[in-house]
């Protein structure tokens, strides 16, 4: 049932090439340069002339709604919140007719996420769903919605439903663009090959698995992990943070990196392994000066950058070389080492990273 795998966490892994290829199956023609997502397609009016978009998740979700924010705000130019459920939920927030709401979740039956959806829908919100189990209440509850197929998820720390979270708001992001007129045609096209060729992106970044694996052997016993990322690549610092946690137990955080100087950089010393993905976008010369200050303090730096860069693997203590992408789809395979990197690091802790311990798969409990 594991495939010939050690555990569920890694069969999980190593399935993304395939479930974000579901993800994109009969939604994305790139060489046609269309885009067809018929869970939204109904509600196509409302959402292209959303006044803001509001897009509610948990733990990993939320982070691919952080990325979703980047991309949305971007493509779309309408303004978006990411919100905890369980934070939206219970503040009395301004919910009115006009926005939407995105439900981000994996299980669909996350209690505060379906909890904060019912009360926006009764505010006059319209619901839009992007769950991965067919059926469940969140699914149900939305008025619209796209699901993610990655196909059933059983490790409890969440690794393809994240990436084809990612797959599916980024169609979504593109459409709704499409459908107001704020995306050039030109860059839509750019951006449907870009999708079209994540796949075999993330394929190739499975393939650094060996050399993640010595990393971790590397930095196994560190007491303490910093993650930092930029743009697009800030929420991956958040989400290789929450993996690490979830299933080696090591206390790690991810900050932008920008935000070391006003605090977290004090942890630095030369105990201290920082994970900086660190690929070819915007951010890039900004991320450069920000290892430069880690470096300056004598904390290791294990790198995540984009082939072909000769400036930071010399600066750095450990590289990871991942296939080059357009910013807006990088998330989708800067995340692969990372998610390698904390399951290695669990496993040769010895813990049983299909299970780790107090979690649970779905939290239907608040
Ligand atoms: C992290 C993880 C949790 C879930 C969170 C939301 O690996 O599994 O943080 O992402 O509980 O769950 P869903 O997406 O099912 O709403």
């Amino acid at each position: 049932e594991k495939g010939g795998y050690d555990h569920f966490m890694l069969k999980e892994i190593f399935e993304q090439p395939q479930t974000i290829h579901d993800s994109l199956r009969g939604r994305l023609d790139a060489p046609k340069g269309t885009l067809t997502l018929g869970g939204i397609r109904e509600h196509m009016d409302l959402l292209k002339n959303a006044k803001r978009i509001i897009i509610v998740a948990c733990g990993t979700s939320w982070h691919a709604g952080l990325v979703a924010e980047y991309m949305i705000e971007e493509l779309c130019r309408i303004p978006v919140e990411v919100e905890y459920a369980s934070e939206f939920r219970y503040r009395n927030p301004v919910i009115g007719q006009g926005d939407v709401i995105i439900a981000v979740s994996q299980s669909g039956e996350t209690a505060d996420t379906l909890v904060a959806i019912e009360s926006a829908k009764q505010k006059g919100a319209i619901i839009l769903g992007v769950c991965n189990v067919v059926g469940s209440s969140i699914a149900r509850m939305s008025d619209a919605g796209a699901y993610t197929h990655a196909g059933p998820e059983i490790g409890v720390a969440s690794t393809k439903a994240f990436t084809a979270q990612l797959t599916v708001l980024a169609l979504i992001g593109l459409k709704v663009a499409m459908e107001r007129g704020s995306i050039s045609g030109q860059r839509f096209q750019h951006l449907l090959n870009e999708m079209d060729q994540v796949s075999k992106k993330v394929a190739i970044a499975l393939k650094l698995n060996d050399h993640v694996k010595e990393i971790a052997e590397k930095y196994k016993d560190a007491r303490d992990f910093l993650y930092l990322g930029r743009g697009y690549n800030f929420p991956v610092a958040l989400e290789g943070a929450l993996k690490l946690k979830e299933i080696s137990y090591i206390h790690a955080e991810g900050y932008p990196a920008a935000e070391m100087k006003h605090g977290p950089i004090a942890l630095v010393d030369e105990n201290l392994p920082v994970v900086i993905v660190a690929t070819k976008d915007s951010f890039y010369e900004k991320v450069v000066s920000n290892i430069q200050e880690i470096k300056a303090r004598k904390g290791k730096v294990i790198a995540v950058v984009t082939e072909g860069d000769t400036t930071i693997p010399p600066m750095v203590d450990d590289v990871i070389v991942v296939p080059a992408a357009d910013e807006l789809v990088a998330p989708i395979i800067s995340v692969i080492p990372l998610q390698l990197l904390a399951y290695h690091i669990g496993v040769s802790k010895g813990y049983d990273v299909d299970k780790p311990r107090n979690l649970a798969k779905s939290v239907t409990v608040e």
